[in-house]
């Protein structure tokens, strides 16, 4: 059985692809130093696969904790790597908080994956990368633009930082996974996205709006140049997510890259606006959405979505969850976390 490591697997994408992996017949190590995630994950993915999954409390940025746990595991394949801060807003007020962890997590497991015969990376990427595209869909062609905050810059770092280090002729084979915008959980409802706090990401206000745990929803503005006024993003189920991830594991293992490192887009293609995605909600869940319009939120672009077709003919990958299903299960995770007295 392969050996995989994830990196953050007790979060929201990593746990979803832990789930995904042993599906597939990997054999998986978590580590997580359970920032912003709780130990309890591990239990639930155990759950729904029926095998446990290793998990070890561990930060990346802990050079000789992560050492010793290359040792301690020997013969790990390949690793995801998804622990990271990934807060916009509190990006911009703690920048040397992301440059800290976003960039010294991949230093560290690049320069050891040679010694302990590592051969691949999968990293945890953005469309933010791309800011507002000049073309829509956006292609892996798209030039990157001047991050909007210091989140964003990390990925765009951290995807040079790869490429640098291939060049130097390092044996790590690398691909990088640009992320549009996940939401939903998983049909179980035993994992899913659990923000800390007052939720920043559309769809957890949604569905604790939905819940009464928020009074109302700001919609941030309806001013904008698109059809209905508000911003347009591709949102992608976080179970079709995770399924790519395994395609690219399965890629790099096979010896089937075409270069060295390869990039995809992990989108659905399709954009949908905040007032769609409302509406789309309250179809799927019968649930009327308490919302206003407000001012516009700093640092927002206004479309993004994604061509896929790399994704979808390289990877041999899509996306095609409908989205009312995505949406249902979002809330259904949402009443299973206020069954379990969670909020
Ligand atoms: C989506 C749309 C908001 C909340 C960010 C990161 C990206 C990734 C996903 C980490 C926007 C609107 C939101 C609300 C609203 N993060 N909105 N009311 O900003 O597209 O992407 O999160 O990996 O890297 O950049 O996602 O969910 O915050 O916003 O109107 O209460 O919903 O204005 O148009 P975003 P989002």
């Amino acid at each position: 059985m392969k050996r995989i490591l994830v990196t953050g697997g007790t979060g929201f994408i990593g746990s979803h692809t832990v789930v995904e992996l042993q599906n597939s017949g990997y054999e998986v190590i978590i580590i997580d130093n359970l920032s912003n995630s709780k130990a309890e994950v591990v239990d639930n993915i155990e759950k729904i696969t029926g095998i446990r999954p290793v998990f070890e409390q561990l930060d990346c940025c802990d050079l000789e904790g992560l050492d010793a746990l290359f040792t301690k595991y020997a013969g790990i394949e390949a690793i995801i790597h998804f622990a990271a801060s990934k807060a916009v807003g509190e990006s911009v007020e703690k920048p040397l908080k992301y440059y800290r962890n976003n960039i010294v997590s991949l230093v560290n497991l690049l320069e050891l994956m040679p010694k302990h015969n590592v051969k691949g990376i999968v990293f945890s990427s953005s469309c933010t990368v791309y800011g507002q595209p000049d073309v829509l869909p956006v292609t892996e062609a798209a030039p990157t633009k001047v991050a909007e905050s210091p989140y964003g810059n990390t990925k765009q770092i951290n995807e040079e930082i790869i490429c640098d280090t291939v060049k130097s002729g390092s044996p790590v084979e690398a691909i990088m996974l640009r992320y549009f915008n996940p939401i939903g959980a998983h049909p179980t409802a035993l994992i899913g996205e659990l923000p800390l706090g007052v939720p920043q990401n559309l769809l957890p206000y949604v569905t604790q709006t939905a819940m009464g745990i928020r009074e109302c929803l700001s919609v941030f503005g309806d001013d904008y140049d698109t059809p209905d006024g508000s911003c347009i993003r591709d949102y992608i189920y976080v179970v079709d997510l995770a399924k790519a991830h395994v395609k690219a594991i399965d890629r790099i293992l096979n010896k089937q890259m075409a270069q060295n490192p390869e990039v995809f887009n992990l989108g659905t293609g399709r954009g949908l606006s905040v007032l769609e995605l409302i509406n789309e909600f309250e179809a799927a869940t019968g649930v009327k959405l308490n919302y206003k319009i407000v001012g516009r939120r700093a640092g927002d672009i206004v479309k993004v979505w994604a061509n896929p077709e790399r994704a979808n003919n390289v990877l041999g990958w899509s996306a095609d969850t409908p989205i009312r299903d995505v949406l249902a299960s979002a809330w259904k995770w949402q009443q299973k976390l206020r069954e379990d007295g969670i909020m």
